[in-house]
């Protein structure tokens, strides 16, 4: 667990920062964006450059390091580790910054390892940034992402831990769901770094076994699908035998969703996709159930095609667990889950709350709210809704004893930010699920403003290879101090953000 440090006395006003890669800045660089990138023409010129000679920094977010070119310029650099000296490949270029692919590492970090996957790196496979990094490496390289972010975006000094996830302790085969692309000859495999190329992978080193049991990377295909596999592993079996997972023992309890462009795919089940493996094309169930089931803490959920669960096999669990401890649910409290998905954190609080209880379960998404409603089935003071969470509608829900905030990518905003903080009353305790520091650290400077703190903050290495973490953070409303919980007090007003 985190141990939260106090906040700077001067928080670092945010600005454009090198550090952050363009995709990874707020909305005003997300506009000059537009006008940085280089034309066409320019971009194939840079083939012809030579390449440069390079000492790295720090990690930024999107895993590149930073590093500086003779003319002064930043390099956002791939495949290499703060400290190296490398030469690196211009891959593109823009007025104000570069990127690079280090390909000859001159002065290799000692936390460098040969990726263990072999369609990692320069041009290859774009779906682990990590896999040249020793794991505990990795891990300390993310906490210090993180741990930046909050000082940068929200004011804050932090120590962060990132902690391991049981199941995978080379990092590898942990992925339960995996999002492939086939190439122009039907064939699967992964999009390249910032490109639609597509790097055939016949197995993927951080997908489960039974993943690749479901035949889906050898089968046969047509060009230009996005093919989504989901083969879950109940937790509680990878629990007890985490390397027990054996080829064949996933196509029981998976299935393949193949989407294409206009929905022109004519969908017959290719050869070589085992069996058992369910078959679901431009939406519709072709072959066996449309649906996958799983366990977690003692609830079976089900899962269909499109709608969301943690990649990771281990993933709701650690995280269920971690909402669970945090949010210490009391019998008879209410809950509001916003961005429910399929009802992971519903069920898990709905049971702890009891009958005298009650949760709302808010999911924008039709096939996940049907999930949520048969997960939540035997829980009859759990309510699943299907809208689209926002400030409005967070103002007419009225108040709640405990809340769950688990936003896709972008984060809550503050507009949401700042309906949550103004609920009245306020809510005991607010559990923030996170999967990007950057969206989190800005919501969590509007409600450090607001007079919030935060207590714990827990951050999970659920991405092992890459440079993402995930991260759970409790939120207190302002309160009269608990001796021995550590406060922060709001940024001065025009500091943070
Ligand atoms: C990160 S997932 C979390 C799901 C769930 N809490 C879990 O852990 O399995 C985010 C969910 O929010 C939903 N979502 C995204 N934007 C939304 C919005 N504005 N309103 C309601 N749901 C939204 C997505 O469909 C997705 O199911």
């Amino acid at each position: 667990m985190t141990r939260v440090g106090q906040r700077r006395d001067t928080p670092a006003m945010p600005q454009p920062d090198a550090r952050r890669p363009p995709e990874h800045r707020g909305g005003q660089d997300r506009r000059r964006r537009h006008h940085t990138r280089a034309p066409r023409a320019l971009q194939s010129t840079v083939l012809g450059l030579p390449l440069l000679e390079l000492r790295c920094g720090a990690i930024a977010a999107g895993g590149s390091t930073v590093a500086r070119a003779d003319d002064g310029r930043v390099v956002f650099v791939r495949h290499a580790l703060p400290g190296e000296l490398v030469r690196a490949r211009v891959t593109a270029i823009a007025t104000s910054y570069l990127r690079a692919d280090a390909v000859e590492i001159l002065e290799p970090s000692a936390a460098r390892v040969q990726p263990p996957c072999a369609h990692a790196g320069p041009e290859r496979c774009g779906g682990c940034d990590f896999q040249h990094v020793e794991l505990g490496e990795q891990r300390r390289l993310k906490a210090a992402l993180l741990a930046e972010q909050l000082r940068r975006l929200a004011g804050l000094d932090c120590s962060v831990l990132v902690e391991e996830l049981p199941g995978a302790p080379n990092g590898l085969g942990w992925r339960t769901r995996v999002r492939f692309a086939t190439d122009g000859n039907g064939r699967l495999g992964m999009r390249r770094h910032r490109s639609h190329d597509v790097e055939v992978v016949e197995q993927c080193a951080v997908a489960t076994a039974s993943i690749t049991a479901t035949g889906a990377q050898r089968a046969h295909w047509h060009p230009g699908l996005e093919v989504e596999v989901l083969a879950p592993v109940a937790a509680t079996r990878a629990a007890r035998a985490p390397s027990a997972e054996k080829p064949g023992a996933g196509g029981a309890n998976a299935l393949v969703a193949a989407t294409s462009r206009g929905g022109r795919w004519p969908a017959v089940a290719p050869r070589l996709l085992a069996p058992a493996t369910g078959l679901v094309a431009d939406g519709r169930p072709i072959r066996g159930p449309g649906s996958v089931r799983t366990e977690v803490l003692g609830h079976t959920f089900r899962v269909s095609a499109g709608s969301f669960w943690q990649a990771h096999s281990h993933g709701p669990t650690v995280l269920g667990r971690a909402v669970l401890d945090g949010l210490a649910p009391q019998r008879g409290e209410t809950v509001l889950d916003l961005f429910a998905g399929v009802g992971l954190f519903s069920v898990l609080l709905g049971s702890a709350v009891g009958a005298h209880g009650s949760v709302l379960a808010v999911e924008r998404d039709r096939g996940a709210c049907a999930d949520a409603r048969y997960n939540t089935r035997r829980l009859a003071h759990v309510e699943v809704r299907e809208a689209h969470v926002g400030p409005a509608l967070l103002a007419s829900l009225g108040s709640y004893d405990l809340v769950v905030l688990d936003p896709p990518r972008q984060g809550a905003g503050a507009e949401l930010m700042t309906a949550l903080v103004e609920l009245e009353p306020a809510p005991r305790r607010v559990a923030y699920v996170a999967c990007d520091p950057a969206s989190f650290a800005r919501d969590l400077a509007v409600a450090l403003r607001a007079g919030w703190s935060m207590p714990t903050l827990r951050a999970f290495d659920q991405f092992p290879m890459t440079e993402h973490v995930e991260t759970v953070a409790l939120l207190e409303p302002p309160g009269p101090a608990v001796p021995g919980v550590p406060r922060f007090d709001a940024p001065p007003a025009g500091r943070g953000r």
